[in-house]
Order: C-alpha cells, then structure tokens, then sequence
C-alpha cells in the first residue's frame, strides 16, 4: 500500500510530530508514504516524494513544517481535484492523511469522495475544531503567548501602561481564554465571552484611579472586535497611556511541546490505523484522552463552543 502525507492551511507546532508518526507506522505496516509538499497545491503539480527515515531525522523538535504548507482556493473546483487525483494515481497513492483546520478537511472528504481515502488530522494552532478538544499547535501556541505577555507585563509595568494584546484564533477565543486567564489579565474579550466595551473601559479607568502608577492588561481575540477603538476609548478615557500589542505570526513558530508532541503523534498512528482497516473521509480527534474519530461531514456541523467550565473562570479570576 502507499498512501500520502500533507500539511495544509496555517502551519502548526506539532505537525512535524504527526509526519514522523505516519512514516514510522506506515514502514512498521510495511506501506510506503509519500510526501506530498506544499499541501493540496502540491497535489495537484505533482510535488510528491517517498518518505524514508532520514528526511524524517530530528524533525519532531521542529516548529513549522517540513513538507511546507499553501492555501490553494482552487481545490474547491471539481477539475482541479481531478487533475489531483491523477497526481496520486500516477504515483501509485490509494489514500492521503491530511493534517489542517476544517477548510483542509473538506478537501480531504470531497477527495474520498472521488475515491482516495482520506484521514484528517486536526493541525491548527487555533483550537477551533468542534470534534476535538485540543488540535495539534494549540498547547505550544498557549505556551509562546504566555512568555510574549510575561515580557508584555515588564514593559508594560515600567511604564505604567495598559496594553491591549491581540491574539490569533481565527475567531476562536480559545487562545486568548486560556492564556488571559493564565497570565491574569484584566480582561478577557472573546466571541464566547463578550464583555461590553463601556464596562471594560470602566473598569480600567478604576484600576489606574485606584494605582496610578500600575498597569493593566486586556487580551483580545483577533477578527471578531474592533481593537483599535478600544484601545483609542481606553487611551482616551482611563489615564493610562495605552497601546496595541498585536503578536502576530511568533504564536505560530516555536519547538513542539511535550502535549502537542504526543497528541500528533498518536493521532498520526491513528490515522494510519484507520486507511488499513479501508476508511476515508473521516477525521481524528480527542476526547477525554480518547483518541476518537468521525466522518468530516458529522465533525464539521458540530458547533464549536468555548469549553464553558473553562470561559467560567474569566469570570470569576
Ligand atoms: P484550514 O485548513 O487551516 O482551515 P483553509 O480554510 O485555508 O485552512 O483551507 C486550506 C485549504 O483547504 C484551502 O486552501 C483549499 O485548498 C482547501 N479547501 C478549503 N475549503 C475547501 C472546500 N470547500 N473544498 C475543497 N477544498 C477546500
Ligand atoms: O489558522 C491559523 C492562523 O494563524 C489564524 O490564527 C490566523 O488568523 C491566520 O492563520 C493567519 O493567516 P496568515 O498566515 O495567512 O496570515
């Protein structure tokens, strides 16, 4: 059997992770896996290559990558799929493993669709697929915030300032939930947990009332809410000087964590698991510390909620 690997959509810590496990299991398996770069797009030039043990050497204590990844709208096209699928056919491919967000998925399904088996495995530092509770990138992403707000709070104290931090998610809140609430900001905003813009302003105008010489912080999910008019209302409005923090593309890069690590790695054996017992279209998961799986299409209508005993805790620290 030989079956293909790509990573596709935003690049995650932890990727690396699920392509050494796949390697490794396919070879354990006696099935040979191809890479194939620069994810669908990759697919559809031909820009595929065997796997062996060497091109997979030290990759696991990687941030990024190494079979790169691109957007390519065009696979939603039905022509340029099969332009894909002949791709695969002519390097003897039966079924690919896809690692992405829910955009990747659905090229994964329509490809099962016209024959390849397709696995996805949830990569995305975003935490906002519905059937998982964690996707892979999503624990070492917590991790790089949390340092980039610790360094945030020394510049912040010295010079007395609030700073508004914005943080990626794609407008899942789950980054900016988790690391507020473990680098103590003041205030949380997310599309799950709205907190109207005169309360925050309010209660920060009462911070610096109440310390002057303090600072406070506001971490704010990306894409949802107009940043720079809080930060203008805080600015104008609260005594402190004030400024945007956006950390940008540093919550994507950095070494694996231990989670994130073993969370793709037995996802990826998972996914190997499941083309040899001949299933497609389907995707993989955690639940409970269960590894799981469903069909895309069930997994993609599950509405993604904020873990609520989790956005409780905004509230109440
Ligand atoms: P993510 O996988 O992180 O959600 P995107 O939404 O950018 O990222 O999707 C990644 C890629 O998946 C797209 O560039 C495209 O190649 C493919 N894709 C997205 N949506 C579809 C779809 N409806 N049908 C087929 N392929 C899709
Ligand atoms: O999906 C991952 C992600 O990093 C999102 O959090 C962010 O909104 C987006 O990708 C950024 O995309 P780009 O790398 O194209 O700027």
């Amino acid at each position: 059997m030989k079956i293909g690997i790509l990573t596709s959509g935003g690049d995650a810590p932890g990727m690396n992770n699920a392509v050494a496990a796949v390697v490794k299991a396919g070879i354990a398996n006696g099935i040979d896996v191809y890479g194939i770069y620069n994810g669908y797009k990759g697919m559809v030039n031909g820009d595929i290559k065997k796997l062996t043990v060497n091109d997979i050497k030290g990759i696991v204590d990687k941030g990024g990558t190494i079979l790169r990844t691109a957007r390519l709208p065009e696979f939603k096209e039905l022509e340029v799929r099969q332009k894909a699928v002949e791709q695969l056919k002519a390097h003897g491919i039966e079924a690919v493993i896809v690692v992405g967000g829910d955009g990747s998925y659905m090229g994964a399904k329509k490809l099962s669709e016209m024959g390849i088996n397709c696995i996805g495995l949830p990569g995305t530092i975003d935490n906002d697929i519905a059937c998982t509770d964690y996707t892979i990138g999503f624990d070492t992403c917590q991790n790089t915030i949390l340092k980039a707000v610790e360094m945030i709070k020394d510049t912040a104290a010295s010079h007395s300032r609030c700073m508004v931090i914005e943080c990626m998610g794609n407008k899942c809140g789950d980054l900016t939930l988790f690391c507020g609430i473990g680098t103590d900001a003041d205030y949380i905003l997310t599309a799950d947990h709205q907190i109207p813009f005169d309360e925050v302003v309010a209660g920060i105008k009462a911070k610096h009332d109440a310390d002057p010489e303090g600072y406070a912080i506001v971490m704010i999910s990306e894409k949802y809410f107009d940043v720079d008019g809080l930060t203008a209302r805080i600015a104008k409005e609260t005594g402190y000087d004030t400024r945007k923090s956006v950390l940008g593309h540093i919550q994507r890069g950095g070494s694996p964590t231990s989670f994130d690590r073993i969370l793709a790695s037995r996802m990826g054996v998972r996914a190997v698991e499941l083309l040899l017992e001949g299933k497609g279209g389907r995707c993989v998961g955690i639940k409970n510390n269960v590894i799981v799986d469903y069909d895309i299409y069930e997994a993609l209508a599950m509405q993604r909620v904020t873990d609520p005993d989790t956005a409780r805790l905004a509230d109440i620290l």
